[in-house]
């Protein structure tokens, strides 16, 4: 059944692998730059438009991706994959031109109080300072993508006005980018919030690449991502496992789980391209990766092709 909400079952999501930054930056312990390597490298062959490595962020802040170049140059990059770093700094984006990424994921807030926890800058000092970057990403020819977090919520600031975000999507949109993702941090959007953004957005800049980026923080992960499909959107971020979070955000929990945003969309018959066998056996191991049971409910369910044994009559 179709109705005027229903995407064209013939569209293509494409799906956009956080897991090796979005989830490993919180993690307590160091993950070897070994078994990073090996996932992404599994991951590479499983369908995705981009997998974001690591981030070239300061290894003060950000203790687990330290090793951001080793991993970058130890991956065997698989064409067709775009493999994307978060950056936040000139000094970041001056290590990445070094190893070679083919985009820049310029990281800054919506909320000044994010901007200042995160990044230790107001946010018009982030802007100055992404803006020579872009500069040094277009010199090099490198695609330059924004992550603007908090753009539905802060944890310390209170739901994000939508007027506040376009404020700074309509200035980075003057600088020639060609994306930007739209962040929910630590999971506050709700459905109607999702819709209404997705559909200004992309009034206002049809031109531009969006990405939604969600957490499922309050449990409205999938639902949200669902509202963005049916508002256009066709590109999402998602993490393994649904792993996850901003270490600079209170609450912050994982990403919507790349294995059950899969699955969802397949079932609906929107075209993937992902190879979920693939994925589930990698969500299986990065169990042992990180040492604990992780919040994809897939994994423990199974896909609903999964056949039991009817219970023996007594
Ligand atoms: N890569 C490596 N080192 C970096 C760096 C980068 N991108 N940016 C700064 N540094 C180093 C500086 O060289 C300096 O080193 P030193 O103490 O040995 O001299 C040190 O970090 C502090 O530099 P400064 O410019 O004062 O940075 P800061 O302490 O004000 O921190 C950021 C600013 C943006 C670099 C830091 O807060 C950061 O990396 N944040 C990322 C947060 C993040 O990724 N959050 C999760 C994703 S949303
Ligand atoms: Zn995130």
């Amino acid at each position: 059944m179709t109705s005027h909400l229903s995407p064209s079952p013939h569209k293509r999501i494409y799906i956009q692998e956080v897991v090796t930054r979005d989830g490993f930056q919180a993690e307590s312990a160091f993950i070897p730059t070994e078994e990073k390597i090996a996932l992404i490298d599994r991951l590479s062959n499983a369908g995705y438009a981009k997998i974001e490595v690591s981030s070239f962020t300061s290894p003060k802040a950000i203790p687990m991706l330290a090793d951001a170049e080793a991993v970058m140059q130890g991956i065997n990059r698989v064409p067709g994959v775009e493999y994307t770093v978060l950056i936040p700094n000139l000094k970041g984006a001056e290590r990445a031109i070094a190893v070679g990424v083919d985009e820049f994921n310029l990281v800054m807030s919506v909320s000044e109080t994010h901007n200042q926890a995160n990044l230790k800058m107001g946010r018009e000092d982030s802007f100055k300072g992404l803006s020579s970057v872009i500069d040094l990403a277009h010199s090099n020819k490198i695609a330059v993508n924004i992550s603007l977090s908090t753009s539905f919520g802060c944890p310390m600031s209170g739901i994000t006005p939508l007027k506040e975000l376009m404020h700074w999507i309509d200035r980075f949109s003057e600088k020639g980018i060609r994306g930007i993702t739209v962040c929910d941090t630590t999971g506050m959007a709700n459905p109607a919030q999702v819709q209404e953004v997705c559909e200004t957005v992309q009034a206002k800049h049809p031109n531009l690449q969006w990405t939604l980026h969600f957490h499922n923080t309050r449990g409205m992960g999938l639902a949200n991502a669902l509202a963005a499909v049916h508002s256009g959107i066709d590109r999402f971020d998602s993490s393994l496992g649904g792993l996850g979070g901003c270490p600079y955000a209170p609450g912050a929990t994982g990403n919507i789980c790349t294995e059950e945003l899969v699955h969802m969309l397949d079932l609906m018959g929107l075209k993937t391209h992902m190879q979920i066998d693939t994925l589930l056996e990698c969500s299986k191991d990065l169990q042992n990766i990180v040492g604990r049971t992780l919040p994809s409910q897939l994994l423990m369910a199974g896909k609903v092709d999964r056949v039991y044994k009817a219970p023996c009559q007594i």
